[in-house]
């Protein structure tokens, strides 16, 4: 909370903002000498890539497709884009899509050169490098992936969700092109921008948190609150999926820096043995995770309610509640379920969710107010 704290910022060489901004991929890659590109994307979004293949082609670039798997990727997937890139031989990756997407191209292109396997480098700052150039182009707003030095894939055999964490993930190049979140449906876009909302509060409500981050953070805050519910009612709302994609990307920014706490340490088990959605995962904790915190962190409660548009009135408690029960709100105009018993989650299976989560230390140690085991079954309980 003191600005003499060290700050370590690790960015993305080029972010290019606005309508259209893909199409320089190509000239951006050539300009480093790539004429081999490994594009991973889902193949659902195969219509979004035409821009950037035109892009590619344009700058005498050969490029390649790659299908990043279905939903949250897992160790196969990322096995078998890493093979079609090295038989491709490829010389930069682009990761078109949102957090899967982007998060495989990530690990593609710093496992590409065989010198480390994906064991050797979960965890933090285990990997050596990357050799390949990287770029990203999100279509949800929410990961901020194409930002932060995070990727995570699932082995599905230990039922663990694996994180590398490490600065040689960000990549070269970010393409923030609105349009390109259009197709987003209304589901995707709800829980995506929740995600990033979670991002923004807890890097500003953390133990870590920086008064250079705060201010991503508070900014990704306004942002979501003045504009999720207008790109989800209406898709086609470009001022609304342009401010949300700013969110997340301000969000992405505080991830490297300063990153989350208990409530993403909460939803992990969530995502990984009842495969909630990480966006819906985290809304359904978000007001209780914070509720619990009041204690700790009223101030910066309070200002996070300001961002959301609640007016002061000089108790700070009382106005950090008005914001927490706005975000109740938000997501209730969204369609985002708000129980966990939605979902199959019953009481008797909270101790174990409650023990997964407490294995989550690299977070929970960032969390305002400290969580033993019998606070997470609470804050479960509080969530049923
Ligand atoms: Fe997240």
């Amino acid at each position: 909370m003191t600005d003499e704290r060290e700050l370590v910022l690790h960015n993305v060489r080029t972010v290019r903002h606005g309508l259209d901004v893909a199409a320089h991929c190509g000239s951006d890659l050539a300009a480093l000498g790539c004429s081999r590109v490994a594009l991973v994307t889902s193949a659902p979004l195969r219509d979004l890539c035409k821009a950037p293949l035109k892009a590619l082609h344009e700058a005498d670039c050969e490029a390649l497709v790659i299908d990043s798997g279905d939903g949250e990727p897992t160790t196969d997937d990322l096995a078998a884009a890493l093979q079609a890139a090295r038989e491709f031989q490829a010389d930069a990756v682009i990761g078109l899509g949102g957090g899967s997407a982007m998060d495989v191209a990530k690990l593609v292109a710093a496992l590409y050169s065989g010198d480390q396997a994906l064991g050797e480098v979960v965890g933090i700052d285990l990997l050596q490098g990357r050799k390949l150039p990287l770029a990203c182009i999100p279509t949800t707003a929410g990961t901020g992936s194409e930002v932060t030095p995070i990727a995570i894939v699932e082995d599905i055999e230990a039922r663990l969700k694996k994180g590398v964490v490490s600065p040689h993930l960000v990549p070269d190049f970010a393409y923030l092109d609105p349009r390109l979140t259009r197709s987003m449906p209304r589901g995707v876009t709800a829980a995506t921008g929740l995600d990033a909302l979670t991002h923004c509060i807890e890097a500003f409500t953390n133990r870590f948190s920086h008064p250079v981050v705060d201010n991503w953070a508070l900014e990704g805050i306004r942002l979501t609150g003045e504009y999720l519910e207008r790109a989800c009612a209406d898709g086609d709302d470009m001022e609304a999926r342009s401010a949300m994609l700013r969110a997340a990307h301000l969000g992405g920014m505080c991830l490297g820096p300063v990153n989350t706490a208990a409530v993403h340490a909460l939803a992990y088990p969530l995502g990984g043995e009842f495969h909630i959605a990480h966006g819906i995962a985290n809304s359904l904790l978000l007001p209780h995770v914070l509720r619990f915190n009041l204690e700790t962190s009223p101030g910066r409660l309070a200002l996070v309610a300001e961002a959301l548009g609640i007016a002061r009135s000089g108790d700070d408690t009382a106005d950090a509640l008005e914001g927490i029960e706005r975000i109740e709100a938000l997501s209730a105009n969204i369609g985002i379920e708000r129980h966990l018993s939605s979902f199959g989650i019953s009481e008797n299976t909270i101790p174990h969710l409650a023990a997964a989560a407490m294995t989550v230390q690299r977070l929970l140690s960032r969390n305002p107010r400290e969580v033993t085991e019998a606070d997470a079954q609470a804050i479960y309980a509080a969530a049923l």
